[in-house]
């Protein structure tokens, strides 16, 4: 394969990168160096054997220049993310750049054999949940008024009774509610809709959070492991919304990677949405704690009982579909943790832009108080 990775500098796209590359096949890759994400300008890990363009998703000249190169599939991971204070921009990159890579496909007449995409578990706002009376049912996200009360729970509707977490499979009703939620929604339906249009296989693989070495230790508005990462080596408490006891499905970079490369490899022939996650989901207080031991630090999580609207409380990922493709997950989220911390500390003189950054989304109403 000769394969386009946009987004390949960052976390995802760069693991796929090495992967690709350690299995035999060539690679292009497009980024802009997004300065949230890379301040810096290009970092070290890009090998000199990916053929990099600087340049935009959502540019026709750009990503015309990188399908001119003989390019026969694509891994598309760029993207703009996180809870932050924009809304249109969501939309620039993530649904208008799906769309323009599909525009140049098919105005310059590029053949692509296999195109995977990342889309996310958030396009699903929340996860599944049962009831007694409803058995399984997938909510509405917390209302504000709820969530003002400190009820972080899902309720049942028909009860009033807590709900509990179950795994969703790849059916779930899409109910997401933030910018980058919807733009990712439409960046799937885009996909999954173009490439049936054009023939071309289409994977939208709905990531649970991921986590890794490379994740942006620059970015206060997204990445988890590294905003309380760089907190804690400030020696300030990782702050933690709602009541810590959210759970998420985080699973490790390498896995996510591999993921990509299985389907871009696989004998794939139709547009399928596909969910990768571990199944086990670890709360958010725990991950904060864990990070504190690992990084040696004698800094205690703090939990600010804040909330942002269109946040999920539990998310479980059901990803037997993907398991038929002979993938499964290798890393156990202690396992993920060491290797995320070990990279960490090799990291000099990291900052925290998280405190400021968080006092603007409270201004806009992102990170509300409750009562
Ligand atoms: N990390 C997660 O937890 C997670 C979860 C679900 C889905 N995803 C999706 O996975 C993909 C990769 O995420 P990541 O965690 O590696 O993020 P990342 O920020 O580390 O990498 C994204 C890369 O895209 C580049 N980029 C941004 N805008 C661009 C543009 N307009 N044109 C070209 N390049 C651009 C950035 O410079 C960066 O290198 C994204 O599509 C994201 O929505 C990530």
């Amino acid at each position: 394969m000769k394969c386009l990775v946009t987004g390949g500098a960052g976390l995802i796209g760069s693991h796929i990168v090495d992967k690709l590359l350690e299995k035999g096949h060539e690679v292009v890759i497009l980024d802009n160096l997004d300065s949230q994400t890379h301040p810096n300008g290009k970092p070290d890990w890009i090998p000199k054997e990916a053929n990099f363009i600087e340049g935009d998703v959502n540019n026709y000249d750009d990503v015309k220049k990188a399908l001119k190169e003989g390019v026969d599939s694509i891994s598309h991971q760029a993207a703009f993310g996180g809870f932050t204070n924009s809304i249109s921009y969501y939309f620039d990159v993530n649904t208008s750049g799906t769309a323009k890579i599909f525009e140049v496909i098919r105005e310059e007449n590029i053949e692509i054999n296999k195109f995977v995409m990342a889309s996310s578990q958030a396009i699903f706002g929340e996860g599944l949940y049962n009831s007694k009376e409803l058995g399984n049912f997938h909510p509405e996200p917390r209302s504000v008024e709820q969530l003002k009360k400190k009820k972080w729970e899902v309720i049942c509707p028909s009860s009033g009774e807590e709900a509990k977490p179950v795994p969703f499979s790849e059916n779930l009703e899409p109910y997401g509610v933030s910018p980058y939620a919807l733009s990712k929604y439409f960046e799937e339906m885009i996909g999954l809709a173009f490439g049936k249009t054009y023939g071309i296989p289409v994977a939208a693989l709905r990531y649970a959070v991921t986590y890794g070495p490379r994740q942006s230790v620059y970015n206060p508005y997204t990445g988890v492991f590294s905003i309380f990462s760089s907190m804690i080596v400030n020696n300030l408490s990782p702050l933690i919304f709602e009541d810590g006891n959210q759970t998420r499905d985080f699973i490790f970079v390498g896995d996510v990677a591999d993921a990509n490369v299985t389907l871009l490899e696989s004998n794939l022939d139709s547009q399928q949405p596909f969910n990768v996650g571990t199944g086990n989901p670890t709360k958010v207080i725990d991950l904060a704690s864990s990070l504190c031991k690992e990084l040696n630090s004698n800094v205690k999580p703090k939990i600010s009982e804040e909330f942002r609207y269109g946040d999920s409380r539990h998310f479980i990922h059901d990803s037997s579909k993907l398991k038929e493709y002979k993938w499964e997950p290798k890393y156990s989220i202690e396992d993920g943790i060491k290797k995320y911390t070990d990279w960490f500390k090799t990291q000099e003189d990291v900052k925290t832009t998280f405190p400021e950054a968080s006092e603007g989304l409270r201004k806009i109403g992102v990170i509300q108080s409750s009562d």
